[in-house]
């Protein structure tokens, strides 16, 4: 047996809304813009009246992004110490949500070992801190003999009013889209041998259940009774076989007569490894595909977040989960699979696997006649050519892409919307079947896989495919509010569309 841990849940720091920096507090987190003339400390009157800035500035404080510098209070304030962190320079009046989750994030990280602190950071944007806090402190220690130092205990979020509804609001709001980006991690960051998918199926009823979600598994007998060929054959090579999980919120049920609320439908690849099959990977960073089930992750973070947040629309999970595997029972290059609704592919790699256990879930996601599906996947190397690391692509019917891309830049996910030419849909043509799973050239790959994911759409349904092959997981080093290893994206985004579909259709 391997070492999986008993607890599945990350844990969360304890957070509550303060007028006054209590005592108790071992550290006062400020903010500081990067000014013309130096730094400026957010604090309001708190810190209006010390010499704390002259002392910060003395130790080499500017406000710069990220940066951090910290100084006894002596007195200054009730904490103990404080803990300047840059914002680097704002443009507007204020800084932007993204820069106050950044430095809140930043800060947490600093805090690690840290009991009680108390930030300034919420007197700017409450949800940004609390977000930036809550993912900046989350660590994967699952697997350590010796966690090392605890993650930050406590935050005091310093607000105005902190009787006020709306200060109450924001925070459980920004708790929950956080603690469901850290469970998001947690899946990412299990490893393989323990994340397969029975398991990972496992864990998504657990978490589905717990909020009242209706959760269907369906195994590879009921795979293959229900011809799920794409899933079956990608899932073929492994000794662990292959999933699919649909997990259901009804929040939009209505008297009659009322208007039938949205349906969205949600779609995410959860390859659990991808070796790339019988096409196989270079073992050269190989490790990193335990990743490929990010979209998944996000997915099943998503629907639970949704049911927490009590949104009044329904949201329907569509999961297929499989461990891409070479074997001698795995599919070969030239294999003819038949889709889930019956068009067939000719696999000619074995590697593009996610559009092939994808395109299933898309015709089943469809059949509830959604009215919006949104999927997500590590699906491309070439999205990290076209984007870098840390920029989601987004493609899909024109409107709804766009419209995704616009929230995903404003909840600081920065998905940038990217088309879908008409022409690219000919080099997947195959002599011997409906379509072939690669073109024959290297351009535009991240498209490409997009115009094959399309062909299984059905019509009417506005959709948008966020591919986050790099954005998903980190292999560097960790920034703002981002560790190493899974990052949660685009849960943000996702729940954020959601929001905006149930208050605007
Ligand atoms: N899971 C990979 C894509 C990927 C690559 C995700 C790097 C994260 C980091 C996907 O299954 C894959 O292998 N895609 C191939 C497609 C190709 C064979 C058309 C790729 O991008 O090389
Ligand atoms: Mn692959
Ligand atoms: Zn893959």
């Amino acid at each position: 047996m391997s070492a999986q841990p008993a607890q599945f849940q990350p844990d969360s720091p304890e957070l509550s809304l303060t007028d006054a920096v209590s005592e108790a507090a071992e550290v006062l987190v400020v903010g500081a813009a990067k000014g013309e003339d130096g730094p400026v400390l957010l604090g309001g009157d708190l810190l209006a009246d010390s010499e704390l800035l002259e002392e910060l500035k003395a130790l080499g404080c500017t406000g710069g992004k990220g940066e951090i510098t910290k100084v006894p209070a002596r007195g200054a304030v009730p904490a103990k110490t404080v803990l300047a962190v840059g914002l680097g320079s704002v443009e507007a009046e204020a800084p932007t949500a993204e820069q106050v989750r950044r430095a809140a994030g930043v800060a947490a990280r600093a805090l690690a070992g840290t009991k009680h602190a108390a930030t300034t950071l919420s007197t700017v944007d409450l949800g940004a801190a609390v977000e930036g806090t809550v993912l900046g402190r989350y660590v994967f220690t699952a697997y350590k003999s010796d966690a090392g130092k605890a993650p930050l205990g406590r935050m005091d979020l310093l607000v105005a009013d902190p009787k006020a509804a709306a200060a109450k609001k924001a925070l459980s709001r920004s708790a929950a889209i956080a603690t469901a980006v850290a469970t998001a991690r947690e899946l990412v960051n299990t490893p393989p041998n323990d994340l397969f998918p029975a398991s990972f199926a496992e864990r998504a009823a657990t978490l589905g259940k717990a909020a009242g979600l209706k959760v269907e598994i369906l195994d590879e007998k009921a795979l293959a009774k229900g011809g799920y060929g794409g899933i079956l054959g990608v899932g073929m090579g492994s000794s662990r076989p292959p999933r699919l999980v649909r997990m259901s919120y009804a929040g939009g049920t209505e008297a009659k007569g009322a208007k039938k609320k949205p349906t969205v439908a949600l779609v995410g690849k959860g390859v659990t490894f991808d070796t790339g099959g019988i096409s196989i990977k270079p073992a050269q960073g190989m490790e990193a595909m335990t990743s490929d089930m990010s979209g998944a992750a996000a997915v099943v973070a998503t629907v639970v977040l949704a049911a927490t947040l009590e949104l009044p629309i329904n949201v329907i999970a569509t999961v297929p989960m499989a461990e891409n595997m070479p074997s001698g029972t795995a599919q070969r290059p030239g294999d003819v699979l038949t889709q889930y609704g019956g068009k067939t592919v000719e696999v000619l790699n074995t590697d593009a696997e996610g559009r092939l256990i994808l395109a299933d879930a898309i015709v089943r996601a469809c059949a509830d006649d959604p009215d919006y599906l949104i999927d997500t996947a590590t699906l491309t190397g070439a999205q990290m050519v076209a984007l870098g690391n840390r920029t989601p692509g987004v493609m899909g019917t024109d409107a709804f892409r766009d419209r995704v891309a616009t929230l995903s830049q404003d909840v600081g996910e920065g998905g940038w919307p990217m088309p879908l030419p008409e022409e690219l849909r000919g080099d997947l043509d195959s002599p011997i079947a409906d379509i072939a799973n690669i073109t024959g050239n290297r351009w535009a790959g991240m498209l490409a896989a997009a115009v094959y994911l399309k062909e299984f759409l059905a019509e009417g349904v506005q959709w948008a495919h966020i591919d986050i092959a790099g954005p998903a997981y980190n292999t560097n080093s960790p920034h703002g509010y981002t560790g190493k290893g899974g990052t949660g994206v685009p849960v943000r985004t996702m729940i954020t569309v959601l929001e905006d579909i149930a208050a605007n259709g």
